[in-house]
């Protein structure tokens, strides 16, 4: 009896010092600057990355702008705007009003303009955007001021494209899933009910010309619309891209994306890539032949903002009469986009 207490008691002290000892130890090595990300009670990082410690640092505006436009399950639409999107030249409505006036004219979007982050390339697009009460961030770089509208391949264009590349992948590296949008796509219909609610699939992207199959590679893409779940394969994807910026003489960043995907990197990198279908998410390239399922439309093959503007609002109307029609068996037709027609003729002369 005797003997077995002070075993016991022997035993209790021998734990009770190891677990100083470990613990002394444990503090004294986490404190050190080697081990720092390393331990579970200090801030590791999430996503691998080489310019930033967000989560250690106070959120910047960028987190701020995206936890406030964020859905529940870190979603967010993301469109770009400038200033030539925001004051037209001539009197009449902006790409604004028509992109904000599909919302208004859909079918249940409204509500997505909550969750709608509008991101400013200058001064003038970011005051537009805080007068609408819409969630705005001012996309500061110190490449260039973006505030004209700028020639189609010109000098300017492609660095905003390229901004925005590297922007987006900035989007994912903080753990967000983004719908991006160009502002000349109108938004008729909810787009999340549409696109592949399958988590594996990493990347789905809208084409000019669907070819029936969502899963061929022979669909081209369109970097105007286009749906991403963030992840190491997309971040790797977004960061290639990106680099390839310095390779890209006379390409702009969707004539990049489809070589990338040309030359497979999709399924080096292990993406799972989808294509839209055009009965949903159609565009002036082709038109959705159904009303009723139409989701998107995109103002593409067209040329300027003049052009699409006007044959935006003409769309915008055959949908309100298909809307406050009392017979949607009836097969509607959309008009021909005329203006946009017209701007290649006048552009090839
Ligand atoms: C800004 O300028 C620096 C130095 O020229 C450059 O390394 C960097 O890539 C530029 N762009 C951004 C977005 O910071
Ligand atoms: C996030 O939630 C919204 C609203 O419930 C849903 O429509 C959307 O599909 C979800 N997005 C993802 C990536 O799961
Ligand atoms: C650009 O091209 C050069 C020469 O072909 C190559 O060495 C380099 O790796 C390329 N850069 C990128 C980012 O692909
Ligand atoms: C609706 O339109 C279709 C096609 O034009 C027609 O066949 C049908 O009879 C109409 N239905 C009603 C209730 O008017
Ligand atoms: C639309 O264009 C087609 C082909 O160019 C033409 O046949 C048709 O008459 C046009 N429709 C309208 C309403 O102008």
């Amino acid at each position: 009896m005797r003997y077995s207490e002070k075993n016991n008691a022997v035993s209790i002290t021998v734990i009770v010092l190891s677990l100083i000892f470990f613990g002394v130890l444990y503090i004294c090595i986490s404190t050190t600057s080697i081990f720092q990300y390393c331990f579970p009670f200090q801030n590791c990082q999430q996503w691998p990355s080489s310019d930033m410690n967000i989560m250690d640092a106070p959120k910047d505006d960028l987190e701020i702008a995206l936890e406030e436009a964020s859905m529940e399950n870190r979603t967010v639409i993301i469109a770009i705007l400038n200033k030539a999107y925001v004051e037209g030249d001539a009197p009449g409505k902006t790409m604004l009003d028509m992109f904000l006036e599909a919302f208004w004219v859909g079918e249940n979007t409204i509500p997505l303009l909550d969750h709608l982050l509008l991101v400013a390339v200058d001064q003038t697009a970011y005051d537009r955007c805080k007068f609408r009460r819409l969630h705005c961030y001012k996309l500061v770089t110190n490449e260039t001021d973006f505030s004209k509208e700028e020639l189609f391949m010109s000098e300017k264009f492609l660095k905003m494209m390229w901004a925005r590349v590297h922007f987006l992948g900035d989007v994912l590296r903080r753990g967000y899933s983004f719908l991006f949008t160009d502002t000349d796509v109108m938004w008729l219909r909810n787009p999340f009910n549409r696109l592949s609610s399958d988590e594996s699939v990493d990347f789905q992207c809208s084409s000019d010309h669907f070819n029936g199959d969502p899963w061929s590679y022979n669909n081209h893409v369109n970097t105007g619309f286009y749906f991403v779940r963030p992840n190491q394969k997309t971040i790797a994807l977004f960061d290639s891209w990106y680099a390839r910026r310095e390779n890209s003489t006379g390409m702009n960043e969707q004539h990049m994306l489809e070589k990338m995907k040309n030359e497979d990197v999709f399924k080096q990198l292990g993406l799972k890539m989808m294509f839209m279908d055009t009965v949903y998410f159609s565009g002036y390239c082709v038109d959705s032949w159904d009303f009723n399922a139409v989701t998107t439309v995109h103002a593409n093959c067209c040329r300027g903002t003049r052009a699409k503007v006007s044959d935006m609002t003409v769309t915008l109307d055959d949908w309100k009469k298909y809307k406050s029609s009392t017979n949607r068996t009836m097969t509607f037709k959309w008009s021909n986009h005329t203006a946009c027609i017209e701007s290649w003729l006048t552009w090839q002369v």
